[in-house]
């Protein structure tokens, strides 16, 4: 990732600077998750159940964008199975003995959160197999002829994975999933309402007007609508009386040069590169990614998400483009050429 998007403000990866706020306001329980009420009935249904027969939960694996409430909800899970959870992530382990070890130490129910579960190597993934399927690992002790292999029984435990890339996981893998939940941009309404939880959390006093402009901007995403929360808490202390009013929220937004649809530079500039440089598309991944000097991942974990969400941007099997819509956002004219091409992706 480019030191530039680790920088964006609307970056929706976690950082260093989040970690204090996000814990105090990460909500404890199914109540005060707002939202996702799809996968909330199916989670409340599955814990009750597992715990009425004193099971352990089938395992979940959650994906979609950065930011949606992956990590939080896995600890809710946990904190409603009344389990530990341990937290560890794809990349995190090398080996499988590090797995092995993990999964022994596993008192019966725990959760077991595998964040970027799809970053994990081969030979740590075949472990899992076993351990997801009937709670056992298989260890190769020795090597060549005399190698013995030890049939290790495990607690029955949770695992539940989290991903931006579903695609990503192998059949196997992905098959092992009992529960599969895919999270969804939040709406202005529900990220209105996690704005002002959170002001209320940290003691920030902010109109609803005021929150009503954050959430319009925080392209679907809390941990977006928190971080601006906390940039703007700064400029209304610093620039104003400490309270985030509408025009506060409107100054301090355009400071950080984040858009009325919340696109910050970086989205503007891959839809400027699809519609400026290449006419509108279709153009790849990779060569949008090389025109604007931004990583592929990020483009396809945060831009694109939001960008297709909105209707900006289509994926078609020859590449992306820009949608009739996008050309009207950015107030540019749509070329006669390619009219046909995008108006069939946008629905009038
Ligand atoms: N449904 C929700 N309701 C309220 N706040 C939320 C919700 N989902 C996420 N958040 C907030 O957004 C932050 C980021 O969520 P997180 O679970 O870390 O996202 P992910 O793991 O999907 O990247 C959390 O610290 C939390 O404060
Ligand atoms: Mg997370």
């Amino acid at each position: 990732m480019s030191d530039f998007a680790e920088n964006r403000v609307i970056s929706s990866a976690l950082k260093q600077e989040d970690i204090p706020l996000e814990t105090n306001i990460r909500p404890q329980n199914l109540n005060e998750y707002i939202g996702q009420e799809r996968v909330k009935d199916n989670i409340s249904v599955f814990v009750k159940a597992a715990a009425s027969r004193g099971e352990a939960l089938d395992h979940v694996l959650l994906y979609g964008p950065p930011g949606l409430g992956k990590t939080t909800l896995a600890n809710i899970i946990a904190n409603e199975l009344g389990v530990n959870i341990r937290v560890t992530s794809g990349p995190a382990i090398e080996h499988a003995g590090d797995l092995a070890s993990i999964l022994t130490g596993l008192a019966p129910r725990d959760v077991l959160f595998i964040d970027e579960i799809h970053r994990l190597n081969r030979a740590v993934e075949e472990i899992l197999y076993p351990a997801m399927e009937d709670y056992h690992i298989d260890i190769i002790m020795g090597k060549g002829p005399g190698a013995q292999t030890l049939h290790l029984p495990l607690q029955p435990f949770t695992l539940i994975g989290a991903t931006t890339r579903a695609g990503m996981l192998t059949a196997p893998l992905r098959d092992r999933f009992g529960v599969i939940s895919r999270l969804e941009y939040y709406n202005e309404n529900e990220l209105y309402i996690i704005i002002m939880r959170a002001a209320k959390l940290i003691s920030l006093q902010i109109t609803e007007a005021g929150a009503k402009e954050v959430a319009r901007r925080s392209r679907g995403t809390p941990r977006i609508a928190n971080r601006l929360l906390r940039r703007l808490r700064d400029f209304a202390l610093i620039k104003g009386n400490g309270i985030i009013d509408d025009d506060m929220a409107k100054m301090g937004l355009e400071l950080l040069e984040i858009d009325a649809c919340g696109l910050d530079k970086t989205d503007q500039k891959v839809l400027r590169a699809i519609i400026e440089v290449f006419s509108g598309g279709p153009v790849g991944l990779d060569t949008i990614a090389a025109t604007i000097s931004e990583s592929a991942d990020t483009i396809e974990d945060v831009c694109e998400p939001y960008l297709l969400q909105l209707g900006f941007l289509n994926r078609t099997p020859r590449g992306r483009v820009a949608t009739a819509e996008a050309y009207r956002y950015l107030g540019l004219k749509i070329p006669q050429s390619n009219l046909s091409q995008t108006t069939s992706f946008f629905d009038e």
